[in-house]
């Protein structure tokens, strides 16, 4: 049986190229990066030219990147670190302003700091996953400490209007953070030009490893380390640096970086297989896109459709029966029974968020692929109607 992978925006397959950097930094003498001896000088320059790698695909100074452990804990570290440095300098300024669509990590982080006594405020979106220039400009003002709004969903790949908000925190003096964890690869990341303060990053979404993340800090904001302990990255996150990793997320990053225009077409046509083939076999009514119908408005990586009267959870176990993993939802709150707060926020009712599910695609998908997993899909479909 083929198995067919489409659940790129959980994971992807780690390119050969990061793999082969990885094996051969872990396999390497022993060296931290932290020791002056030759060993350590060694583990160092992996990390710098890692660091220069990944630099040089979002547009920013070396120095201006840490290394952190995924794109969980950059998010963290970008709400806490910017909000406490914003408070600290400014006792008035306790506003965090966020969406509803945002990853856990973004929309946990700033509950938690709600907790602190911040004051909330998560902007509503509307039938596409996208949030109103209207609103953030209510919601944003003086006292605002931080704005977070993601590059694209992980759900749907609705883009946001990250660049107007982010002149609008500008004006106010609020830092701006970008979850690009899901964009890397898939959209013109460059901070050169993007009024952008803190931008989340994670490996593992573009071929790197699982674990290994970063997050910019532009030069100037005001922001403070989540993690203390030993002057690992300039003091900004304290512990011994995941070398390999780091090594194997610069050679993915640059990768990605070079090859953006590739993948972004390569991407559309696979999705655009699969949703044809999905509207030949089952009508093009039986088949709801959740997201931006407009592809330029979207991740061109993620296809999220409803198939009315199927519940997501039993397509996906008949799907994986015949070797295809796709997801129903986020990868981190697929397995709850909770319906998605992404969908949910776009107004689609709790029942048919239960119908909907997230193909993902990447370069080691191909079009015949997604031929054979609309036939897959609409056999079981049709299967699961009969009963
Ligand atoms: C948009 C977004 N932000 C953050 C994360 C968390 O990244 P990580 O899995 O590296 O912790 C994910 C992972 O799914 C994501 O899609």
């Amino acid at each position: 049986m083929e198995r067919i992978y489409m659940d790129y925006a959980a994971t992807a397959p780690m390119l050969p190229e990061a793999l082969a950097a990885y094996v051969s930094a872990a396999g390497d003498a022993p060296g931290n990066p932290s020791s002056l001896h030759a060993f350590g000088r060694g583990a160092r320059s992996r990390v710098t030219e890692a660091r220069d790698a990944l630099s040089g695909a979002i547009g920013c100074r070396p120095d201006e990147l840490t290394f952190t452990g995924g794109g969980t804990e950059s998010d963290n570290a970008a709400l806490f670190g910017a909000a406490r440095a914003q408070r600290a300098k400014d006792p008035r300024r306790i506003g965090i302003v966020t969406t509803a669509v945002e990853h856990h990590a973004v929309l946990h982080a700033a509950g938690r700091l709600a907790d602190e006594g911040f004051a909330l405020t998560v902007l509503p979106v509307d039938r596409l996953g996208r949030v109103s220039l209207h609103d953030a400009e209510a919601a944003i003002d003086d006292t605002t400490a931080v704005v977070s709004v993601m590059y694209g969903n992980n759900e749907t790949g609705t883009l946001q209007p990250i660049g107007d908000i982010g002149e609008l925190a500008r004006r106010h003096g609020a830092v701006m953070h970008v979850d690009a964890v899901q964009a890397l690869g898939y959209a013109p990341i460059d901070v050169g030009t993007l009024p952008v303060d803190l931008l989340s990053l994670s490996a593992h979404k573009i071929g790197g490893p699982q674990g290994v993340g970063a997050l910019y800090v532009r030069t100037g904001t005001p922001w403070q380390p989540l993690l203390y302990g030993g002057s690992q990255e300039r003091r900004r996150r304290a512990g011994t640096e995941n070398v390999a990793g780091i090594a194997a997320f610069g050679v993915a990053a640059s990768l990605a970086a070079r090859t953006v225009d590739a993948r972004r077409a390569h991407a559309e046509a696979v999705r655009d297989a699969l949703l044809t083939g999905l509207r030949e076999r089952l009508g093009p009514e039986a088949v709801t896109l959740n997201g931006d119908p407009d592809p330029s408005g979207r991740l061109p990586h993620i296809l999220n459709i409803g198939i009315e009267g199927v519940s997501n959870e039993t397509l996906l176990m008949n799907l994986d029966l015949q070797g295809i993993a796709v997801s129903g939802g986020s990868a981190c709150t697929s397995g709850s029974l909770q319906p998605s707060h992404v969908l949910t926020a776009m107004g689609l009712s709790p029942q048919f968020c239960k119908n909907s599910v997230r193909f993902s695609f990447g370069m080691g998908n191909t079009i015949s692929q997604a031929d054979k997993a609309a036939e897959i899909v609409a056999t079981i479909v049709a299967r699961l109607r009969k009963r």
